[in-house]
């Protein structure tokens, strides 16, 4: 089981938006997700629940037993240790946990446990180390009940304890980017806090009374990379600043939250660390809203007639590519017979050829493997999905060719 939490210090960059949809795609690709929300904001919550349900399960009047508030209510009053969490079932291998807006509460008793994990008093250090690690004890007992193969969070946009909590709890950190001033900033100031934090974490490790609550958070939270989400209208104006602040990404990357020196970086649609980027949804986001889906699973049913047809199956094809990409960086294993494109049995790279051929209209893949000085290769799972990354990639290079010509 990996914990993957998606983290930018700026607001409104699509933390949330990518959480709920990669939860949605990894469920399609046949893995058993646990989508868990630590923002007190609630959005993510809010995405996959409806007013009605919401309602059932927030008490109004006392701490509320069906969300992630419920699970920390013995600690929250110094009753007893973390509580087993209430999951509520979204689809087959699908669940939540549902956030709470008064989780904002906590965040007092969470920076006080950072400093009570270095107590020499053994019952002090206890509670701390108890709170401290109080999200990621929670989200293995979720994840235990449905035997979650992946647990990806959202948090909200703050540098704060409940964030540090949180992504203590993680063995991942995915970073959605805009490309904007302040995007970027947010990155200039992530980096610095990741290292503090996990340093933090490994001398309180070491701590003789860190022993007295199992299981400890790993704190490895390794950068796994950047999606780039260009939802920010790039209107007239803008474009330029777009571009510029686009370039900027990979080298700042590296500075700020790798720690690399850099003197020489590739241009962002190559960057290693780029995960994928997502496109802005237009009208189609207010129809997933309202259909309480995600914008690949609309059907002409929920109004995507006519050219949203063509641009939902293109979110399709990003979300499925950015899974895959994403599941490579985090060593997370897909089951291949769930892709789009089959997976052969034999020689895979003759078989994949054969596949796009197919789906190419017989016109052979000339670009999608002719300029590939690496073919692919399968000597494990996760190569295998880094092939299929390649070939989309390719695919999609040569269907903006042809459109380019046809214009
Ligand atoms: N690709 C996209 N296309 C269109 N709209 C988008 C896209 N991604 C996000 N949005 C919209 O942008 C707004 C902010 O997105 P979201 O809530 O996901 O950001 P966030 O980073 O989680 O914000 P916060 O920091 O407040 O938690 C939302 O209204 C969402 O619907
Ligand atoms: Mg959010």
């Amino acid at each position: 089981m990996k914990i993957v939490t998606f983290f930018n210090n700026k607001g409104g960059v699509g933390k949330t938006t990518l959480v709920y949809h990669l939860a949605w795609m990894f469920k399609n690709l046949g893995l058993k997700v646990l989508a868990v929300d630590l923002d007190p904001q609630a959005n993510l919550t809010t995405a996959f629940l409806d007013e009605e349900r919401w309602e059932e399960l927030h008490a109004w009047d006392a701490m509320s037993k069906h969300t992630i508030m419920g699970a920390l209510q013995p600690l929250v009053e110094r009753l007893g240790d973390v509580g087993d969490p209430y999951v509520e079932r979204m689809d087959d291998n699908l669940w939540l946990l549902p956030g709470d807006l008064s989780l904002s509460t906590f965040e007092d008793r969470l920076a006080m446990a950072w400093a009570a994990c270095l107590d020499d008093n053994k019952a002090n250090a206890g509670d701390g180390f108890r709170v401290e690690t109080a999200f990621y004890r929670v989200m293995v007992k979720a994840a235990a009940q449905h035997e979650a193969d992946l647990v990806l969070v959202d948090v909200g946009p703050s540098l704060g304890a409940l964030n540090r909590a949180a992504l203590l709890a993680s063995d991942y950190v995915v970073m959605p980017l805009g490309a904007s001033l302040f995007s970027l900033q947010g990155l200039r100031n992530l980096g610095p806090a990741l290292r503090e934090w996990r340093d933090g974490w490994s001398e309180r490790k070491k701590r003789k009374h860190a022993g007295d609550v199992s299981p400890l958070a790993p704190g490895t939270m390794k950068p796994a990379g950047y999606v780039v989400m260009q939802h920010v209208e790039k209107k007239s104006k803008r474009v330029k600043a777009y571009a510029t602040w686009l370039e900027r990404i990979p080298s700042l990357y590296r500075t700020f939250v790798l720690g690399e020196e850099t003197t020489e970086t590739p241009p962002t649609k190559l960057d290693p660390n780029r995960l994928g980027s997502i496109r802005h949804f237009r009208s189609l986001m207010p129809l997933a809203e309202d259909a309480r889906k995600p914008v690949f699973a609309l059907t002409p049913a929920d109004g995507a007639i006519g050219s949203h047809g063509n641009a939902v199956r293109d979110c399709y094809d990003s979300f499925e590519k950015l899974a895959l990409t994403l599941a490579a960086a985090c060593q997370i294993d897909v089951p291949l017979a769930s892709l789009t494109l089959p997976v052969p049995a034999q020689k895979p790279e003759v078989t994949l050829r054969k596949q796009i051929r197919a789906r190419d209209g017989g016109h052979g893949t000339g670009l999608a493997f002719g300029n590939c000085c690496h073919q692919p290769r399968v000597t494990d799972r996760v190569s295998v999905q880094g092939a299929y990354v390649q070939v989309f990639q390719r695919l999609n290079a040569r269907r903006f060719i042809r459109r380019r010509r046809k214009s």
